[in-house]
């Protein structure tokens, strides 16, 4: 099977590439991506002469055609940080959408075997109490999470229009190695390890529910070779803490004071909490198989081991 991974030199995507080629062995590996600031081939150094690289832009149709054709397309091609997107739309709903668009009509048009699209939870927006179910409605708060929801129903649509055969993953926030430094546990971490302040919004009480890396790339396979086409599957751990949570957890495990917690004006439209319900997922098979705290340590000891990686992104 040749499988394509967009984005697939971010983080989740090169995580995922990872996985793949240590446990399909016949399989061909594509990775399209754009190497934007947070996408590195740095990310892919261990397994670059084992797959096929191209760098190309999901926007452009000409980049989208360089891939020739392929079985199984995983999109994981994204802008996707909230604070940059609300400073600059446009290059999400650019990239998020219209790229988004691009990958469908090629999947069309090599009548490919599925389409797997890498969504959020944020789409759902902010729960007060219970969690998100894959039916309820999208109410996306930031132009990051609208331009994914924008996505998420463009691949519906291909479904009920065209037949094309696509499954939707949404899942909670992921933690792990290979993140850009400006998402919160890698912020945290580094910031930790050299003394310097570790940001935090408003009070640090909104809530996020964290997964391992490596479970979401369990679940994402799982979706695919299980799923039912037409889907969508949220996928969580059911780890919900708190910001404060997280920043006093990376603290103790480096031995470091409290004090150097500090608190910044909160984001605008800050979502509060983030829920996902999981029992569909669950219930077809799917079982979380990392320990938060046991995951936790072992992503800032990976932080802390692989200077090489983020010397030169990290300030
Ligand atoms: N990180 C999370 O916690 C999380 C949670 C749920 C869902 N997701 C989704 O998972 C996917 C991957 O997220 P991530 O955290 O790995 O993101 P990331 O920002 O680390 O990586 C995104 C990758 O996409 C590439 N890219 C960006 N624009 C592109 C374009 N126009 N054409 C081709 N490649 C392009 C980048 O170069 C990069 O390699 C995204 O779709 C995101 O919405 C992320």
């Amino acid at each position: 099977m040749k499988i394509l991974i967009t984005g697939g030199a971010g983080f989740i995507g090169s995580n995922f590439v990872h996985y793949l080629l240590e446990k399909y062995l016949d399989d061909e590996f594509i990775v399209l991506d754009k190497l934007t600031y947070a996408g590195r081939l740095e990310n892919l150094k261990e397994v670059i002469d084992e797959i096929i690289f191209i760098k190309g832009d999901i926007f452009n149709k000409e980049d989208v055609e360089k891939i020739g054709e392929c079985d199984v397309i995983f999109n994981f091609a994204a802008e996707t940080h909230v604070d940059r997107s609300i400073i600059d739309a446009g290059v999400f709903v650019k990239t998020d959408v219209f790229g988004t668009y691009n990958l469908l009509e090629y999947a069309r048009r090599y009548d490919i075997e599925k389409y797997i699209q890498i969504s959020t939870d944020e789409v759902y927006g902010s729960i007060e109490n219970e969690s998100f179910k894959e039916t309820d409605i999208l109410d996306p708060s930031s132009p990051y999470s609208a331009s994914k929801a924008g996505a998420d129903l463009l691949v519906k649509a291909y479904y009920k229009t065209y037949g094309l055969p696509v499954l939707i993953t949404r899942s909670s926030n992921n933690f792990g190695p290979y993140q850009y430094p400006e998402k919160l546990i890698p912020v945290l971490i580094l910031n930790a390890l050299h003394d310097k302040p570790l940001p935090i919004y408003g009070e640090g009480k909104n809530v996020r529910d964290w997964i391992y890396v490596l479970d979401n790339c369990e679940a994402i396979d799982f979706v695919f070779r299980e799923g039912k086409v037409g889907e969508i599957y949220n996928i969580g751990a059911g780890n919900e803490k708190t910001n404060i949570e997280i920043a006093n957890l990376i603290l103790e495990e480096l031995n470091k004071s409290k004090s150097l917690i500090k608190f910044v004006k909160d984001r605008p439209g800050h979502d509060f909490r983030y829920s996902l319900d999981t029992q569909k997922i669950r219930e077809q098979g799917w079982i979380s198989r990392y320990k938060f705290d046991d995951a936790m340590r072992e992503t800032i000891k990976w932080y802390k081991e692989n200077k090489w990686w983020w010397k030169r992104i990290w300030r």
